[in-house]
């Protein structure tokens, strides 16, 4: 059993209610995510909410509001940027409805004062905003408490009823000093005692996985990535392997080396199922429809092994690595959801769902902690620190195409007539790529602010010839083009691997797509971001040295016409080019 939360985070939009929560964790205090519009009275055990982030505006119909009475409950509150504008809205302040809003880095100027929620930190201090409405009033009670050239309440304060607001984001590292708001909210104002380190929490996880198998078995679909396969570990200790099984599909789809390095997970069967999902992806061009493929053959080998070794018979239970932000609705990414709607709909794996015979030993871990639990069982840091890879694999990193045709001329740079995804808001859209000729991360910005009609600008690093000369070519996924890829991929993560570069990017996709000549028929396409989880992107900078090295490596391969870095941030260009 997990503690009580001593501090609970109210979600109002998303990504930051986790970071916050993570925040608090990492300050060894349990905390957990509710709804915003938790009734107060459920939240009576917490000794702090935080009213979170979010990209709302108080005026928007439907925004989200908290219950008003957490703020006469006793409890302390503190409201985040948007939380501060709920907090400031339903005490009675006043909040400025914004037209353009303020991004990035700011000077904050703190007052001096004895409110243990600042101490230790008045004066001029670097923090991070990303706002379009601010206070302007605060409501009766309340002090300013900070300010920005161009924000006047940058921090307020209700000392004597522990109410607080920030407009700035402690939780993300560009507050310079985040950490010690949050922890002098944690501890001096709601005095929080630690609790909560999720390497201690070993054996009561094998306990929990005891006490719900009984006397059953478990089995595992593990995917090789962190999670499933610190999950299926943890198992394996709990129960003895003789009672655990976990099966890996090779789908044909993989990274170089990837169904070797599964193999040495202690205990893992991989069940070949290479041929089929080429087979199936044969002839198939269309972004979406090559996902939707691959999901359906999951569904067709998953339910063949489930048959085959008699998994759905009462003796077993369904293992998953399911973790916290998969388990509330608007916390996962959107991928999440379509990963579980793959597997969930096996049939046999909803019975066991429907039946209650599933086990989840990480749903109440963040990413981080699992990995310190996987630390903890002494699982290789190879494993640990792996880069995310989508399930679908390669071949939504290898782009093709139903016809052939040549770049166009534009005024910014040339037109690549390829579809590559992007988001905007809630809504993915495939349009065409823009090339230009210099690793140009400014003028990348503004071009994808500017020009509606792609959402994604690459720049030629190497070609063999000249971009405009260059033509798209008709072509689907073949065992020759995912081994092309494979091939790239492996030369890339290599030279990141020896130069250390890994361990400073957040992910490293290598792209193919087929832009070149007859002879050369494809290009790769470098996309290495930063990012803290997956939901918005920087695209990175890399030394010069390194990439050419790279792309020295990637030419010598006579099919590959050019290299290409991906310059674009998310939004509007997703992670991945499908
Ligand atoms: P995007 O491309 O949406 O990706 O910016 C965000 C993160 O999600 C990963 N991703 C997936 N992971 N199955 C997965 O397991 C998928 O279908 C999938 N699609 C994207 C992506 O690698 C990135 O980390």
């Amino acid at each position: 059993m997990n503690p009580n939360p001593q501090i609970i985070v109210l979600d109002a939009g998303g990504q930051y209610c986790h970071l916050e929560a993570r925040k608090v964790r990492d300050l060894g205090v349990y905390a957990e995510v509710r709804e915003s519009e938790t009734p107060a009275a459920e939240l009576r055990g917490a000794k702090g909410l935080i009213v979170s982030g979010g990209p709302s505006s108080v005026y928007d119909p439907g925004s989200p509001t908290v219950d008003p009475a957490i703020f006469s409950s006793g409890q302390a509150v503190l409201g985040i940027c948007y939380g501060q504008q709920v907090m400031a809205h339903l005490l009675g302040g006043k909040v400025h409805k914004g037209v353009k809003g303020e991004y990035g880095l700011a000077t904050l100027e703190l007052e001096e004062t004895a409110d243990p929620m600042f101490a230790g930190l008045s004066g001029r201090q670097q923090i991070w905003m990303s706002h379009r409405d601010v206070v302007e009033t605060v409501p009766q009670g309340f002090q300013v408490a900070g300010h920005t050239d161009t924000c006047a309440v940058a921090a307020m304060a209700s000392s004597a009823r522990k109410l607080y607001g920030v407009q700035f984001h402690p939780e993300v590292v560009h507050t310079a000093r985040g950490r010690e708001y949050l922890s002098n909210f944690v501890f001096r104002v709601c005095g929080c005692r630690k609790d909560w380190d999720p390497r201690h929490r070993v054996p009561l996880i094998e306990q929990e996985i005891r006490d719900c198998v009984g006397r059953r078995k478990v089995f595992f679909f593990v995917s090789g990535g962190v999670d499933s396969s610190v999950a299926f570990t943890l198992a394996r200790r709990a129960l003895g392997p003789e009672r655990v099984r976990g099966v890996y599909v090779d789908t044909g789809l993989m990274r170089e080396g990837e169904t070797d390095f599964v193999r040495s997970i202690a205990g893992l069967e991989v069940e070949d199922a290479q041929r089929e999902f080429l087979a199936a992806l044969e002839g198939s061009t269309e972004p979406e429809r090559k996902r939707h493929i691959i999901g359906e053959e999951f569904v067709l080998v998953q339910e063949r092994v489930i048959e085959r070794q008699h998994l759905v018979n009462e003796d077993w239970m369904l293992g998953q690595g399911t973790i916290y932000p998969d388990t509330i609705e608007s916390g996962g990414t959107a991928k999440a959801a379509l990963i579980k709607t793959h597997h969930n709909r096996v049939a046999g794996i909803q019975r066991l769902i429907a039946s209650g015979r599933i086990v989840e030993p990480l749903k109440s871990f963040y990413k981080d902690e699992v990995r310190e639990v996987g630390r903890e069982l002494g699982l290789p840091a190879e494993l640990l620190d792996r880069h995310p890879f989508p399930g679908p694999g390669l071949a939504i990193r290898c782009l093709c195409s139903d016809r052939n045709a040549g770049v166009e001329a534009t005024a910014d740079g040339w037109l690549i007539p390829l579809r590559s995804v992007g988001v905007q808001g809630d809504e993915r859209s495939y349009k065409p790529v823009l090339a230009i000729d210099a690793l140009d991360m400014a003028r990348a910005t503004e071009l994808t602010n500017r020009l509606s009609y792609m959402n994604r600008v690459i720049a030629g690093v190497r070609t063999r010839l000249a971009v405009s000369a260059m033509r798209v070519r008709a072509c689907s996924l073949t065992a020759e083009r995912i081994g092309r890829l494979r091939r790239a991929d492996g030369i890339v993560r290599r030279l990141s691997h020896e130069s250390g570069y890994d361990r400073r990017v957040w992910q490293f996709p290598v792209i193919l797509i087929p832009l070149g000549t007859q002879e050369a028929p494809d290009s790769v396409v470098l996309r290495p971001v930063d990012s803290v989880d997956g939901m918005t992107a920087q695209s990175m900078e890399m030394d010069p040295e390194l990439l050419a090295r790279m792309c020295a490596e990637l030419l010598t391969d006579s099919a590959v016409a050019g290299v290409f870095y991906d310059l674009t941030h998310k939004p509007p260009g997703t992670i991945e080019w499908e």
